[in-house]
């Protein structure tokens, strides 16, 4: 057979052979393994430059792309990751990422900015060796120039449609996550964990975010398991396990001189053991204006908490503000249905509101508290209810 002759067969395997190419690279995503960059993988050399040198490739890649961290533990400073990249990326975290101990004055560890189409999944934890950073906090007396900047563990600041599935943090040494500016973030799966003493290590902390929602994981921290402060909307948290730490909170709002607000907070199905708080808003006392509206906590279980369900609006940690003065954010549209479980004090239910609380609903309620100082007891100041139903114990009337 002659050289010109390529048979009908061969064109048909040739074109057959192109489509499968085609194929492949629009749904494999091209792998950047961390390791063929020169990743050391000892956990004492810093491996921060080689992961950023697999990112910066990953994201010009022109097909979907993966930065791979295999199995393995990999020391690193600052991994500040920036998009816009030219198509999705994905985090594949298997191993674990361990930051320096003494990170003090720098406020991010491992950053995603700028990212629209962002998955981080795998098994791996991101380990914020936390420790050296707890004993140095002096957070409480920041005011007065005390030392508090610490890098949070992993932050997303101005990423849209992004999962982050799998993966644990640990011992961060301020809060775990933090979402900033970002829009449709699930959250499913994840494992967040510090001792109950660690100071500030919040566990999803949410700002000026929408469309987050939080789902079937577990969070035991030093400070609030999820916290939602201003400029957040619909958010929803379902399947969250939570404690120690000190529950899930709206604020605190109110202390900057900007008009503050959150708008649609759902949290469903989630268990509170241990915790200094269950569900609670926290509004600082003579602060800015601003509002907190449509919020439902509902089938939920309480396991030995010190406050199950809190509005306080004269929130007011270290003593450091003016309580002659109310609260000026408004508090509206809020359902506490289907909550059971066990105080560990009698402050069992507190609604403090200011202004007051509009559209408050109560429904099947049932929080007991055994103690010898008991028995369980109800606050409910300024709360305008429009309903209560089923309320053990009772509670402030219509
Ligand atoms: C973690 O994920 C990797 C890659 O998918 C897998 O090989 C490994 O077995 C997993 N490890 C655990 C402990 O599940
Ligand atoms: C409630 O949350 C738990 C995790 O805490 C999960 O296993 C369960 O499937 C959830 N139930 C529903 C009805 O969503
Ligand atoms: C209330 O918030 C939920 C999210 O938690 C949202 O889905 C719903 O649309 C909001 N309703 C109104 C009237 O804004
Ligand atoms: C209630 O009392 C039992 C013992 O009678 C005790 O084990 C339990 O911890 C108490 N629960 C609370 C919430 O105080």
């Amino acid at each position: 057979m002659g050289m010109g002759s390529i048979t009908i067969v061969q064109k048909i395997s040739f074109f057959l052979f192109l489509l499968a190419c085609i194929k492949n690279v629009s749904s494999q995503p091209v792998v950047f393994n961390v390791m063929n960059f020169g990743a050391k993988a000892d956990g004492k050399t810093d491996d921060a430059k080689v992961i950023l040198r697999a990112w910066t490739q990953a994201c010009r890649s022109v097909a979907q792309s993966t930065v791979l961290i295999p199995h393995g533990t990999y020391l690193a400073g600052p991994i500040l990751m920036n998009g816009p990249c030219k198509n999705k990326i994905t985090f594949q975290l298997d191993g674990t990422v361990k930051a320096p101990s003494d990170m003090f004055g720098k406020t991010d560890w491992v950053l995603f900015k700028y990212i629209n189409g962002l998955t981080v999944s795998g098994n791996g934890t991101f380990d914020g060796q936390g420790a050296l950073a707890w004993s140095q906090n002096q957070c409480s007396k920041k005011e007065k120039g005390g030392k508090c900047t610490f890098p949070i563990s992993l932050r997303l600041n101005f990423v849209t449609d992004a999962t982050i599935t799998g993966i644990s943090s640990i011992d961060s040494k301020i809060a775990h996550m933090n979402i900033f500016a970002s829009n449709n973030i699930k959250l499913q799966n994840i494992k967040i964990s510090a001792p109950a003493k660690s100071l500030n290590t919040n566990g999803i902390h949410i700002s000026a975010s929408g469309g987050v929602h939080i789902s079937d994981s577990a969070i035991a921290t030093g400070d609030d398991c999820v916290s939602i402060i201003t400029g957040s909307k619909n958010v929803q948290i379902t399947g969250v396990t939570c404690g120690p730490g000190h529950g899930i909170s709206i604020g605190s709002m109110g202390k900057s001189k900007q008009f503050e607000t959150v708008a649609g907070v759902t949290v469903k199905n989630c268990t509170f053991t241990d915790t200094d708080n269950g569900v609670r808003i926290k509004t600082w006392p003579a602060g800015s204006a601003g509002s907190v509206s449509n919020l439902t906590f509902e089938d939920i279980i309480m396991d030995n908490v010190k406050n199950p369900i809190v509005i306080d609006q004269e929130y007011c940690p270290y003593k450091l503000c003016n309580k002659q003065a109310p609260s000026r954010i408004k508090i509206s549209d809020v359902a506490f249905k289907n909550i059971r479980g066990t105080s560990a004090t009698k402050e069992v239910l507190t609604l403090k509101c200011g202004m007051p609380c509009e559209g408050v609903e109560l429904s099947d309620i049932n929080l007991r508290y055994n103690g010898t100082d008991g028995p369980a007891t109800s606050i409910c100041s300024n709360v305008n209810l429009i309903l209560a139903r089923n309320v053990f114990p009772p509670t402030c009337t219509i």
